[in-house]
């Protein structure tokens, strides 16, 4: 069942041909196996197939000898602006996207969980809540699930005894910076907090606040709120303008279709990860802290006047760190202004801004996120940035219509005359934020 349900999204092996050559170990592997975006070919902007929801309740059945209680689906997402502001307290504008992490879940009354992934055949992983415990966790991928569990009981919402049976696929890509591990925290969190009636289930911010400490104190990752707030609390049309210090936010209208405008995603394959207390990520989140202790602020968001801030620090990369973070958060305010004036093109540059801020004062690019945004400006993108923690992952671009075509080629081009990895070119809509489905 599951293979019939991935098969056209599925990734051929790492030894595929036509791989990176050479400079990153860490590339992911070639091409869809359905051979779109196949080295060597024009790129398509292809919307991959969505799971469907039927067809997930049915291999619950097989599975389990009885349909699920329900259907649960978190997206992913793309961050349009505001990267590396969220831990500093600053603000923040991502939007969901189409694809994400679907759900079949029965609730139990034994504490007893059993989690079965359709990515992971034959790995099914079992555990029972009241031994969930974060200094000795459940490890890899199923972390993400008890780690929710663990952080609902912390905070007094799940009830001793409240267990469940899950099954769930994805049709993100992991690694690729679109939140793959926050779609998974969100769909296990929403659909618990539904299927045991619990009332978090009505609190959008609480449920993120909980599946971010799932991902910090179970899994690990010091990552900020912006992927857990975008899966659970973007809608359709539109992007979350997110206040990371008062946690207050709003949906704002991305009118991409009345502006003839696309958002292309290009997905370097060059995996990005912030698992790990000194990976990159890191780093730069114990810059931030230490320039704002020297500044005498409790965060990067309360510096006002660069022209003041930067001369007091003595050391120049922490400078350039704390003008990304100031720049950033205006250019979230600017991009907002923009999209609620109805003049989303003119976002483009501030992108481009973004980017330039990100590889030069952050330090968080990669030469295939730089060549991406490169090509597409060149090929005719209103701008491009590369999107989420970087050190890999994605980069997004804002694109006229009548120039996508140009423009994914452009990309795939580029691309292959290094010898790269093709990227995975698709265009997406701002889509809803996580629900249930049946
Ligand atoms: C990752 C983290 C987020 C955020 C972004 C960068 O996606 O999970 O909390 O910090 O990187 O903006």
């Amino acid at each position: 069942m599951f293979d019939r349900l991935l098969a056209p999204f599925r990734r051929a092996s790492a030894s595929a041909p036509a791989g990176r050559t050479g400079d990153s170990p860490s590339a992911r592997p070639e091409a869809p196996a359905d051979g779109t975006g196949a080295a060597g070919a024009p790129a398509a902007a292809v919307e991959p197939r969505t799971v469907a929801p039927d067809r997930l309740a049915e291999a619950f059945a097989e599975a389990h000898g009885a349909p699920p209680a329900g259907v649960w689906h978190a997206p992913g997402r793309v961050n349009l602006m505001g990267e590396h502001t969220d831990y500093n307290d600053g603000l923040v504008l991502p939007m969901a996207l189409p694809w994400g992490v679907m759900l079949a879940l029965t609730p139990t009354d034994d504490g007893a969980v059993e989690v079965r992934s359709a990515q992971r055949p034959g790995e099914d992983v079992r555990f029972t809540t009241a031994d969930l415990d974060a200094r000795s966790p459940v490890t890899g991928w199923a972390s993400y699930v008890a780690g929710v569990f663990w952080a609902a009981r912390e905070a007094g919402h799940l009830p001793p005894g409240a267990g469940a049976r899950i099954v769930l696929d994805s049709d993100l890509p992991i690694g690729a910076a679109l939140s793959s591990s926050a779609a998974l925290e969100c769909a296990v969190l929403l659909a618990l907090a539904d299927a045991h009636g619990l009332d978090l289930a009505a609190d959008r911010p609480a449920m993120a606040a909980i599946a971010r400490r799932a991902e910090n104190a179970y899994v690990g990752a010091p990552t900020g709120i912006l992927d857990q707030s975008a899966s659970l609390r973007c809608t359709e049309g539109h992007a979350l303008f997110l206040d990371c210090r008062t946690g207050l936010g709003g949906n704002v209208p991305f009118g991409l279709k009345e502006s003839g405008l696309r958002l292309l995603i290009m997905d370097t394959k060059v995996e990005h990860q912030l698992k790990d207390s000194t990976s990159g990520y890191a780093v730069r989140r114990d810059e931030c802290e230490r320039a704002a202790a020297a500044l005498g602020v409790p965060a990067l968001r309360d510096v006002e006047d660069l022209n003041t801030a930067l001369p007091r620090l003595d050391d120049p990369v922490l400078a350039d760190r704390v003008r990304h973070v100031v720049t950033e958060i205006h250019r979230v305010n600017a991009a907002v202004g923009l999209m609620r004036a109805g003049a989303v093109g003119d976002i483009g540059a501030l992108f481009t801004a973004s980017h330039l801020s990100m590889r030069d004062q952050f330090e968080i690019s990669t030469p295939e996120l730089d060549l991406a945004v490169e090509t597409a400006v060149a090929a005719g993108a209103r701008g491009a940035r590369m999107t989420g923690g970087g050190f890999g992952g994605s980069a997004i671009a804002l694109v006229p219509d009548d120039r996508l075509a140009e423009v994914e080629r452009a990309v795939a081009d580029a691309f292959a005359a290094r010898g790269w990895t093709l990227p995975d070119q698709r265009v997406a809509l701002p889509s809803p934020g996580a629900r249930r489905l049946r």
